[in-house]
């Protein structure tokens, strides 16, 4: 059988690799999708580049649009990234009959509800196994592999170059704007890290992992962000003495009120397999009601990790795409006209437990004071810790750090009684909040 004709647009370090590994296992990968597959076309602005990656006997355009007129071409492969021309051309692809792969996490998650609706109008597939976590294959996990279980919560390390910035901030007790300077340095961050150390990457990612999950539609508005560029190196080791390891962590939950959807940096227990993630790697932990906790991790980024997930949605595709419509695997894993309409809730709403620094007066009182506040607003305390205050602000200081764990409480209630302790006059510093996850 003739193998099945694919196009590419974009061709940067994930086409490459991508060439490469179909190249290297085209064998193995035709017989596990039962026919070959064959990047005929590929369109670039840099023709150049697109045609020293793509090698000989693939004709290389500079208009994607060609590509997508081209009849031939049964499925087209979105690498260009970005809400813009990207969206533009996956919705001609959808309506031009071609079935869709991407690693776009952007473009789905913001708008995601009007690409599968496309899709399924025009009975197309949409993949995007390459959008989430690189090549771990966490996408087929929720879409298939625990398509038994009520899954009740997912936490994940999404974002290589965050994990690395904060694994060398603990490694070297350095501070956030030098590792930065170095991990830009070294390649592992982007000149521009906005996406990635503001926390909007790895909230893309939860926001789809969320919709596989609960089966809700993507809703990456209702997801709260938080980066890790107001992290201090201090933080990280007062959170090593308490046991723990700061994550920069996309979570989202099912509870009784609604679905949480967050990303924030978080306390996680030393102890835990997260929180032994370290460097550009990426992990994800599953919670179902079935199958108990399971954990997927390896590379979230990288030509052939990349590759190798892309590769796998063009197999699934070839495999499928004969099927009749309905009977395919639903985009979102659940059928489109069963989506749920739980609620993202408000991060007011959200229920978890807390770190939270005072650098505080070193006077009689102020201990009971602060401990007094959170006890009228019903929130308990796990564990305190109180350095000296020399070993805080050198000899003869009178100031301290009072560092205290809270079980879980409301992140409304904890506003409010934030708000009451940073009008205390022995309250010297804008107080520290940083949010912590068991993970049991
Ligand atoms: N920039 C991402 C990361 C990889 O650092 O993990 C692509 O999503």
């Amino acid at each position: 059988m003739k193998p099945i004709q694919v196009g590419l647009l974009g061709a940067g370090t994930v086409g490459s690799g991508t060439f490469k590994v179909l190249k290297r296992n085209q064998e193995e990968i035709k017989r596990r999708a039962g026919r070959g597959i064959e990047i005929a076309m590929v369109a670039d602005i840099d023709t150049a580049r697109a045609r020293e990656v793509a090698g000989e006997g693939v004709k290389v355009v500079s208009d994607a649009r060609e590509v997508i007129a081209n009849p031939e071409i049964d499925i087209v492969i979105e690498l260009i990234g970005g809400y813009g021309i990207a969206k533009q051309l996956v919705l001609e692809a959808i309506a031009a009959g071609k079935h869709v792969v991407t690693a776009n996490k952007a473009l789905l998650a913001v708008h995601g509800t009007e690409i599968f609706a496309a899709a399924h109008a025009r009975g197309v597939m949409v993949a995007f196994e390459a959008a989430v976590a690189g090549g771990i294959p966490i996408i087929k996990a929720l879409r298939e592999g625990l398509t038994a279980n009520s899954i009740q919560w997912l936490a994940g390390i999404i974002n290589g170059t965050t994990n690395f910035i904060l694994s060398e901030m603990r490694d070297k007790g350095l501070d956030f704007a030098t590792v930065l300077k170095e991990a830009q340095r070294l390649g592992y961050a982007e000149a521009d890290p906005t996406f990635d150390i503001e926390g909007v990457d790895a909230g893309h990612k939860v926001t789809l992992m969320s919709a596989l999950a609960f089966g809700i539609p993507v809703q990456f508005d209702k997801a709260h962000i938080e980066g890790i560029t107001k992290l201090a190196a201090q933080d990280i080791k007062y959170a090593e003495q308490l046991g723990y390891r700061i994550k920069l962590l996309g979570v989202t939950k099912r509870t009784a009120k609604g679905i949480e959807l967050r990303v924030h940096p978080s306390l996680v227990p030393s102890k835990r397999l997260l929180a032994n993630v370290e460097g550009a790697m990426n992990a994800v932990v599953v919670h179902g009601d079935a199958v108990g906790t399971t954990l997927y991790y390896g590379k979230g980024a990288g030509s052939e990790p990349t590759a190798s997930a892309v590769i796998a949605d063009l197999v699934d595709i070839t495999r499928l795409h004969t099927a009749d419509a309905a009977h395919r695997v639903p985009h979102l894993a659940f059928h489109p006209d069963a989506l749920s309409d739980l609620q993202v809730l408000p991060m007011s709403e959200v229920v978890t437990s807390y770190y939270l620094r005072l650098r505080v007066a070193d006077q009689a009182g102020v201990l009971a004071k602060v401990t007094g506040l959170l006890a009228t607003a019903g929130i308990s305390i796990d564990a305190v810790l109180q350095r000296e205050a020399d070993e805080v602000g050198g000899e003869g200081s009178t100031q301290t750090d009072l560092i205290i764990l809270t079980h879980d409480a409301r992140e409304g209630t904890v506003n409010d009684v934030l708000a009451e302790l940073q009008a205390l006059p022995t309250v010297l510093e804008p107080i520290v909040r940083i949010r912590k996850e068991e993970l049991s």
